[in-house]
């Protein structure tokens, strides 16, 4: 299931591999965050590519330019499938993510990565954003940095599932939409810190192009079974 990327939020690399081995074949991809990353490096990420699955490098890189361009291109070496930056970090940083990512694939010699920008942290509400200077809603803003991102080469966006048909709405069906805070249904119902969920078949019929899926599957006693039931409730809806 193509849809399906499972975040790999645990502390070590070996964990890592094993959860990564153990849904290969069923899962679309995986992610690997600031914390595995910064305990385990790029050799992780080339060691999880290798094995063959896809990887989503959640890094969220977000500074001038050059220094983004340069960052994508180290993430492309890695074999990374999927990269994100911040849309805050405005077009010409994004356009020079693109550009890096396009130049160091052709490079190499493989398929260009899938680039994607983070709108706003869903950890944010209104007065948090407030305070940055941001006045206009969340909603609003979010719907103008996805739009952003998309006039900057980018191919998608990461979304809470509330925002996704809003920017499904503004971008098109060509955009790509990643959404995290699955719970409900196939995902369970334990909620654990994430505020506004959706259950995985709703997240996709709202319009997402990917689910990332962590603590449902990574903690569940038996990951592979856990990932299978979320499969079956995504394969019913198609
Ligand atoms: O365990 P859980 O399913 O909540 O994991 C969701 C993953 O998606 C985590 O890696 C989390 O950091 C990430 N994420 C999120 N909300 C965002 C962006 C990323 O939950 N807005």
């Amino acid at each position: 299931m193509d849809k399906l990327l499972v975040a790999l939020d645990v502390d070590s690399g070996a964990r890592a591999m094993e959860l990564a081995t153990a849904l290969r074949g069923l899962v679309g991809g995986v992610k690997v965050g600031s914390r595995l990353f910064t305990s385990e490096g790029p050799a992780l990420v080339r060691g999880l590519v290798e094995a063959g699955s896809r990887v989503f490098l959640d890094l969220k890189f977000h500074d001038i330019p050059n220094t983004v361009a340069q960052a994508v291109d180290a993430a492309v070496g890695t074999g990374a499938w999927m990269i994100n930056v911040h849309a805050s970090g405005g077009v010409p940083m994004m356009e020079a993510a693109a550009r890096a990512g396009r130049d160091a694939a052709a490079r190499l010699g493989r398929p260009a990565p899938l680039l994607i920008a983070v709108t706003v942290l869903t950890s944010m509400d209104q007065p948090t954003l407030h305070a940055t200077g941001v006045d206009r809603p969340i909603i609003d803003h979010v719907v103008a940095l996805a739009r952003l991102a998309q006039a900057a080469g980018l191919q998608g966006v990461v979304a809470s599932p509330q925002e996704t048909a809003a920017i499904r709405q503004a971008c098109g069906d060509g955009f790509a939409i990643v959404t995290p805070g699955i719970r409900g249904a196939a995902a369970g119902s334990r909620k654990d810190d994430q505020a506004r969920t959706m259950g995985p078949a709703e997240a996709v019929r709202a319009g997402a192009s990917f689910i990332v899926v962590g603590r449902p599957i990574i903690a569940a006693p038996e990951p592979r079974g856990a990932a299978e039931a979320i499969v079956r409730e995504l394969n019913q809806t198609q």
